[in-house]
Formats: structure tokens, C-alpha cells, sequence
């Protein structure tokens, strides 16, 4: 399976922040937002993962995390030159994915919970049709919400509706078999000129093909991409970093753990931050072993 970050966007709901650097390197906490999307994908196994942002923004993409070889994965980058929607990720990102499913992850989402990495490794292995994730908010009139009838069928799913059938929002990681290539292009763009994620999703619920799984309240799920969103992930990282003294999307600590790289390696990575609370942590993880 490959991996595509989407990390291009305007960023506009954090002016005048991100007038300057992209949103996605914005720091939460102790590390750049795109450590926590990246992560996930590491940890479904997936080690061939693209990148799309703005052509004015690829330098700094590459030079925070090159090819990826350092982590043991492949990385590479693609422009968008406009935001012209999710759904565009797979036009954008069509050679890359070559004949293979793909996992498309919002480079502004944050999960966190119990085993999701074994989770997404079990899905991505068969992919048929799609997974979706869904997660309760208090706000669902903000998101693509997915409807399930008493059996746990995905039934409907609604784009921002007035009056929600369901909490159950769609968040912004997405695992589809080959065929998304082909359905993207076939996409029009919306009223707000952006070929939309729900459109394409809404052609794998027609043919039966689409599964909504809950990710139920034990779970985190967060997006940076507002002032207080951004400030309130950043202090849910910090409180739980401290109070059980592991890090959240250490990518050196998990490209290790996945066996993309060795222990040596591991704190090779870290000696190089070594005057940093992170860089300390990943010599000590692989010290300890
Ligand atoms: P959004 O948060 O919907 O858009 P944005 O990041 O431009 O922010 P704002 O609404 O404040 O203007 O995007 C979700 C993620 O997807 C985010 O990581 C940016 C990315 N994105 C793209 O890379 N290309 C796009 O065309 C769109 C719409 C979003």
C-alpha cells in the first residue's frame, strides 16, 4: 500500500501564522505538525509516502525530512499548485500510487489511541472498496458525517449538514483499493470549485464498497488547523508526554520499533538532536532497547 500526505492547503483559518511558514510545520508541542499524519502511516507499515504541497513549500518539506531514507522509509514530494480539494491528492499523486491501494491522511490530523497501528496494518493488507474513520465531535455540522444503520452499515454520509443525522464525523485518514485513481478523475469540482472527498466517497457507498469504521471515545482524533485547535493539541501532547514520559510520534522511535531501521541507527538520529528533550528521549528509547 502507498501513502499520501496531503500538506498543501492556504492555512487560511490560522492568519497571519501561516502567512509565513506552511501550517503543517507549525510545531505542536515538541515536533512539526506532519510528524503526527507521517507517524500514522509508519506505523500501518506503509514506507512509500508522498507528500503534496505547494511548490512554494516542497524546500521545506524536504529539508525537515528528505528522502526518507534516515527513517528506513521512501519519501517524495509533489506540488499542488492550487488547493483545489481532498479528492485531488489522487490526480496529484496518480504515478506514485501506480497499481497499488493507498492511504491518504490530512497532514493537520492527529490520532492518538490504544493499537491503531496493528489496526490499520490488518485493513491495509485487504483493502476492498474504502475505510473511513469515524470519530463523535460535538460539532458535526463542520464535517462529513457518516450515517450507520443498527447493524453498523454505512447508510449515508452528509457534507456539513444543518441538521446532523449522526456525530459520527469522517476524519481525515482514508484507506481505498485501486480503483480511487479512476474514480477521482471522474469528479467534478463542488459549488466552492473543489473536487471533495465526500463525492468520491459517496461512489463507494452507491456500489457497496464503503465502510465506516468508529473509532470509538477512548480514542483522540484532533486538527490543528484553528488557533485554539492548534494550542489545545499542542497541550494534550505536552500532558501526556510528561505524565507518562513517552513521546507521541517520535519518528525515529517508530521507524525503529517497525524495523525500517536498527538500534544503532535509532540513536545515531538522536545524537544529532542531542541538546533537545526529543533528541535525548530517542537515545535513552534505544539505549534502553
Ligand atoms: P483544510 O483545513 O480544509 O484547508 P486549509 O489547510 O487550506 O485551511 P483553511 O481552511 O484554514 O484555509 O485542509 C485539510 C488538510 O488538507 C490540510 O492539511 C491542508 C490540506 N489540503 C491540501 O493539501 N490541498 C487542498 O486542496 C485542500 C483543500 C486541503
Amino acid at each position: 500500500m502507498k501513502g499520501v500526505i496531503l500538506a498543501g492547503g492556504n492555512g487560511t483559518r490560522l492568519h497571519p501564522i501561516t502567512l509565513g511558514p506552511s501550517k503543517q510545520l507549525l510545531p505542536v508541542y515538541d515536533k512539526p505538525m506532519i510528524y503526527y499524519p507521517l507517524s500514522v502511516l509508519m506505523l500501518a507499515g506503509i514506507t512509500e509516502i508522498e507528500i503534496i504541497t505547494t511548490p512554494d513549500e516542497v524546500p521545506a518539506f524536504r529539508r525537515l525530512l528528505g528522502d526518507g531514507s534516515r527513517l528506513g522509509i521512501s519519501l517524495t514530494y509533489a506540488e499542488q499548485d492550487k488547493p483545489r480539494g481532498l479528492a485531488d491528492a489522487f490526480l496529484v499523486s496518480a504515478d506514485h500510487i501506480g497499481d497499488d491501494p493507498v492511504a491518504l491522511v490530512l497532514g493537520d490530523n492527529i490520532f492518538h489511541g490504544y493499537e491503531f497501528g496493528p489496526m490499520l496494518q490488518r485493513l491495509s493488507r485487504s483493502v476492498q472498496g474504502c475505510y473511513l474513520f469515524g470519530h463523535p465531535v460535538r460539532d458535526p455540522e463542520r464535517y462529513g458525517v457518516g450515517v450507520l444503520d443498527e447493524q453498523g452499515n454505512l447508510v449515508s454520509i452528509e457534507e456539513k449538514p444543518a441538521r446532523p443525522w449522526s456525530n459520527m464525523a469522517i476524519t481525515g485518514l482514508y484507506l481505498y483499493d485501486n480503483k480511487v485513481v479512476d474514480f477521482a478523475r471522474r469528479l467534478r469540482p463542488s459549488e466552492r470549485g473543489e473536487l471533495e472527498i465526500t463525492d468520491l466517497n459517496r461512489i463507494y457507498l452507491e456500489r457497496g464498497e464503503a465502510t465506516l469504521i468508529p473509532l470509538g471515545r477512548g480514542f483522540v482524533w484532533l486538527d490543528a488547523g484553528t488557533h485554539d485547535a492548534l494550542m489545545e493539541a499542542g497541550n494534550y501532547v505536552q500532558v501526556l508526554e510528561h505524565r507518562q514520559g513517552v513521546r507521541i510520534a517520535c519518528l525515529e522511535e517508530i521507524a525503529w520499533r517497525m524495523g525500517y531501521i536498527d538500534r544503532e541507527a535509532c540513536h545515531r538520529l538522536g545524537s544529532r538532536l542531542a541538546k533537545s528533550p526529543y533528541g535525548q528521549y530517542v537515545m535513552e528509547m534505544a539505549e534502553a532497547g
